[in-house]
C-alpha cells in the first residue's frame, strides 16, 4: 500500500480549476518530485494533502486512511510535515527560536514540553545553518531561511514532508549539500514529495516524478523515463520537437 494515495482530487476557484481529477501515489521512504508549469496547481496539491484546502472532490489517503476531511494540526500528528513556498517563518524570532517554537508545539503534542538546546541545534547543524541560529528570521538570507523552513518541519519528525521549491534561493554547492540532505532523510524511513523547478536536483535525487499541467497529472516514471517524454519536453522541459510531442497520445505510467 502505498504511504500516500492522492485520490482524483478536483479543485476550483470560482472558474478556474487548479487541480483537475489529479491521481498519484507515494511510496513509503521515497523521493518523489511534483513538476511542472507554473500555475499547474503542485501548491494547491499540497495544501490539499496537509490540510489546508478542501478539495471540490476527491480524496486523500494516507496509510489506506481517509484524512480528506482531518483538520490540518491533526495530520501533523499522524506524520505529515511541509515547508511553504513563500516563507513562513516568524520574522521577528532569531533562527533558534524559529526551530523551538516547533518543538514546543510538536512536544506539546504528547504533553511535554521542554525547550532543549541541544535538540534545536542538532536540527540547525543538520540542515546546515548553525551558524546563524542567534540571527533574526527575517535578517538570514533566503536559501538560509529555507533551510530553516526545513529545521522546523523536521522538528514534528515528520513521516512524510512535503517540500514546496525547497532548493529557491539555495547556490549550486548548497543545493548539492541540500539533495544529500534529502537522501539521507530518505534513507532513515522519511518520505519525501518535493515540488521542485531545478531539474538537476529533481534528476538527481527523486525515484519517482509525477508530472503535473493544468491540474492534471500527464505522466509519471522514472527520472530517466520522465526526460524521455515528449508531453513532458513539450510542456515543461521546453526542448520538445512539437510534431514529435503532437505524436504523442498516452500518458505514460509506471
Ligand atoms: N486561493 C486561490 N484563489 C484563486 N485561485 C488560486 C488560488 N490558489 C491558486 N490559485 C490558482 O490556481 C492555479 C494553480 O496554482 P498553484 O499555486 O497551485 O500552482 P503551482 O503549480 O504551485 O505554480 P508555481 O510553480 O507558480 O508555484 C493557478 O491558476 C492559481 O492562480
Ligand atoms: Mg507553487
Amino acid at each position: 500500500m502505498p504511504l500516500l494515495h492522492v485520490d482524483d482530487v478536483v479543485v476550483q476557484f470560482g472558474g478556474v480549476t487548479a487541480v483537475n481529477h489529479a491521481q498519484f501515489e507515494v511510496e513509503e521512504g521515497t523521493i518523489t518530485g511534483l513538476i511542472g508549469p507554473n500555475g499547474a496547481g503542485k501548491t494547491t496539491c499540497f495544501n490539499v494533502i496537509t490540510g489546508l484546502q478542501t478539495p471540490t472532490s476527491g480524496k486523500v489517503l494516507l496509510d489506506g486512511r481517509d484524512i480528506t476531511r482531518m483538520p490540518v494540526h491533526r495530520r501533523s500528528r499522524r506524520g505529515i510535515g511541509r515547508t511553504f513556498q513563500r516563507l513562513e517563518a516568524f520574522g521577528s524570532l532569531t533562527v533558534a527560536d524559529n526551530v523551538r517554537t516547533a518543538l514546543d508545539i510538536h512536544d506539546g503534542f504528547s504533553g511535554i514540553f521542554r525547550s532543549a538546546n541541544a535538540d534545536i541545534e542538532h536540527l540547525l547543524d543538520r540542515v546546515g545553518i548553525a551558524g546563524y541560529a542567534q540571527e533574526r528570521a527575517d535578517s538570514v538570507p533566503t536559501g538560509v531561511a529555507r533551510l530553516l523552513e526545513l529545521a522546523r518541519a523536521l522538528a514534528c519528525d515528520p513521516r512524510l514532508l512535503l517540500l514546496d521549491e525547497p532548493s529557491s534561493g539555495l547556490d549550486e554547492s548548497e543545493t548539492e549539500a541540500f539533495g544529500d540532505l534529502l537522501k539521507e532523510l530518505a534513507s532513515e524511513g522519511r518520505t519525501v514529495l518535493m515540488v521542485e523547478h531545478d531539474m538537476d536536483l529533481v534528476m538527481a535525487v527523486c525515484d519517482a516524478i509525477h508530472v503535473l499541467d493544468f491540474g492534471s497529472i500527464i505522466a509519471q516514471g522514472t527520472p530517466a523515463e520522465i526526460r524521455a517524454n515528449k508531453l513532458v519536453q513539450k510542456a515543461y522541459l521546453g526542448y520538445a520537437d512539437e510534431a514529435d510531442a503532437a505524436d504523442e497520445t498516452k500518458v505514460m505510467s509506471l
